[in-house]
């Protein structure tokens, strides 16, 4: 069973003091930290390129989970690996050939992921299970772009359906995720957590990044 991981989203802290934000993260004992870049085409908002994940991982040793919101990432894979990242993310619903770049992003030796929005139903990411393309499934549980939107729950059943396909993948979900939304999330079987305002706002990270993993330890697969 994969294991139960929490990954604050760099995309809430403060951007004045990034490395700060970075060192929060692992001070609080998160499992990863999520990085969010966008590049204003394939979502209306402009983030973080590679020189922020070269900082984060020169910050701190955590795995850096690179979530790509670019329109072609095939022309990205290169730097962000040689940046630092550990995972790299694209969406299905990117302009590439899949298959290449999911293979490109093996090739340099990091963890692949697919990623899917919300509207996109869970079958377009069916082959990338069955031809194990992928390390991770990252279910998109709000629109892309922004920190801080409302959890959309109808998500879940996507998580279901990838859950009882495979065992062994790990399935995030990005978005809302909060200590209420964390339960039926990790019922339905997502095992990472992506938390971007939640964590942030807390006075004590460290404890509501405890409480959200033993939740959803708890929880996990229970709906199943
Ligand atoms: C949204 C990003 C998320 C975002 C989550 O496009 O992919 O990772 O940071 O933020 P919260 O947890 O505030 O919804
Ligand atoms: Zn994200």
């Amino acid at each position: 069973m994969p294991d139960i991981q929490i990954m604050p989203s760099l995309l809430a802290a403060d951007f004045g003091h990034l490395a700060e934000g970075c060192h929060r993260v692992e001070a609080a004992g998160a499992d990863q930290i999520h990085v969010d870049v966008m590049d204003g085409v394939f979502v209306p908002n402009i983030s973080f390129g590679p020189d922020v994940v070269k900082m984060s991982s020169a910050a701190v040793k955590l795995p850096q989970n690179v979530h790509l919101m670019v329109t072609r990432p095939q022309d990205h894979i290169q730097a962000f690996a040689a940046a630092g990242s550990d995972t790299i993310q694209i969406h299905i619903e990117a302009k590439c050939d899949v298959e290449e770049t999911l293979a490109m992003i093996r090739a340099l030796g990091k963890r692949a992921a697919i990623t899917l929005n919300p509207e996109t139903p869970v079958e377009r990411v069916f082959e990338c299970l069955e031809k194990r393309w992928v390390d991770e499934v990252l279910v998109m549980s709000v629109h892309p772009g922004f920190g801080g939107q409302k959890y959309i729950a109808s998500v879940e059943s996507k998580i279901a359906t990838l859950r009882r396909m495979a065992d062994w993948v790990d399935i995030a979900i990005d978005g809302g995720i909060d200590d209420v939304s964390v339960l039926s999330a990790a019922a339905a079987g997502a095992n990472l957590f992506v938390a971007g305002s939640y964590l942030f706002k807390q006075d004590d990270m460290k404890s509501a990044v405890s409480s959200l993993r033993e939740m959803a330890q708890e929880q996990y697969c229970k709906a199943l």
